[in-house]
């Protein structure tokens, strides 16, 4: 069997750390296997990463393992030289080491005391994207000596690694922000395009995802439906209000979403969310199983709620979900009835 030389081991190390800020998508588990990876490179009884909080101007304890991982994570130190270790290394952008802790006035007593941790020694590297401090990792307790200029150098390409993980984490974070808002201004866009409709989008995908979820639908499927069920009637912004035949806001609709990628297996849900189990709908009056299954979904959801929006009288409600249920088999899946009592029946029967 090859061996390795410890040398050999440490790049290895470092080497998945890059592959897994590739593949793994989620930063806590990727700030877990850099915590693991500080404490076999530079064998070290614990190790962390703190984040900083600009806005109060302290360090806070973002993951850290060892035995007291847990007690750290409460601890809050402020953002001064003097006061800890880590607070020096973000203040002055440059790792340290110090291999006798209690001679260091710098060494924060209070984490040890809160904790119960004793640290002897410490090697701390900043975490800087683009020239902004974004917090400090650590490598706490060198097994057996002191910690070396070797492991700092090392210590300092996780930093590295830290950071480009932080920033992925930001960017990744921003655009979903930008996403979900933007789908919400859709939304309210639509609201007050026709305000007779007003919470219809919502209604709607209330209904179907609640379809979805008893029909078992993969978290793919339900996601793709979700989205379809909120944007189903965009098309209509394109469309006068008073618009009599407004057959064709799904492929209004379509055009509109067609440049989103994300949106490639939306699309067809929203095209298809008019057509009829019997091949009556529009606009391409597929029929029985060649419409896709959620667009099968939303026409139940879309057409359920588009109508019950007009009724007031409590019985006339009763007695339209009735009429409705009878619909199934020909206007609408039969396959999907059990779903969609299940999501509705607590309401009408
Ligand atoms: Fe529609
Ligand atoms: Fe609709």
């Amino acid at each position: 069997m090859l061996k390795l030389d410890g040398e050999t081991k440490k790049l290895l190390t470092l080497n998945q750390v890059g592959q897994d800020l590739v593949t793994l998508g989620d930063l806590d588990m990727i700030l877990k296997k850099i915590m693991a990876a500080i404490k076999e490179i530079c064998a070290s009884e614990g190790s962390s990463v703190l984040l900083l909080d600009e806005k109060n101007q302290e360090l806070y304890f973002k993951e850290a393992a060892g035995e007291k991982g847990e007690e750290v994570k409460q601890i809050r130190i402020p953002l001064q030289e003097s006061s800890s270790i880590a607070g020096w290394v973000a203040i002055h952008r440059q790792s340290l080491m110090v291999n006798e802790v209690e001679h260091d006035p710098r060494h924060s007593k209070e984490a040890d005391k809160k904790s119960g941790f004793v640290t002897r020694s410490i090697l701390a590297s900043p975490v800087i994207w683009q020239e902004k401090v974004l917090g400090v990792i650590e490598a706490v307790n060198k097994k057996g000596r002191d910690f070396s200029e070797e492991d700092e150098t090392f210590l300092n390409l996780l930093a590295n690694q830290v950071a480009v993980a932080l920033n992925t984490a930001r960017l990744i974070g921003d655009l979903r922000n930008f996403f979900v808002h933007s789908v919400d201004l859709l939304i309210q866009l639509m609201d007050e395009h026709s305000p007779s409709q007003k919470g219809h989008s919502v209604r709607v995908a209330r209904i179907a995802t609640g379809m979805a979820r008893e029909l078992k639908l993969n978290q793919i499927e339900y996601e793709n439906l979700f989205y379809a069920a909120y944007l189903h009637d965009i098309g209509k912004l394109k469309l006068p209000i008073a618009t009599i035949n407004d057959t064709l806001h799904p492929v209004l609709a379509c055009r509109m979403l067609e440049p989103i990628r994300m949106f490639k297996d939306v699309i067809p849900i929203i095209r298809h969310h008019h057509e009829k189990f019997n091949g009556t709908g529009f606009p391409d009056r597929l029929a029985g199983k060649n419409i896709p299954l959620a667009a099968r979904i939303l026409s139940v959801a879309e057409d359920f709620d588009e109508q019950m929006a007009l009724l007031e009288a409590r019985n006339e409600k009763i007695n339209f979900y009735q009429s409705f249920l009878s619909g199934f088999g020909s206007l609408y899946d039969p396959g999907l009835l059990d779903a969609f009592k299940k999501t509705t029946s607590t309401s009408f029967e």
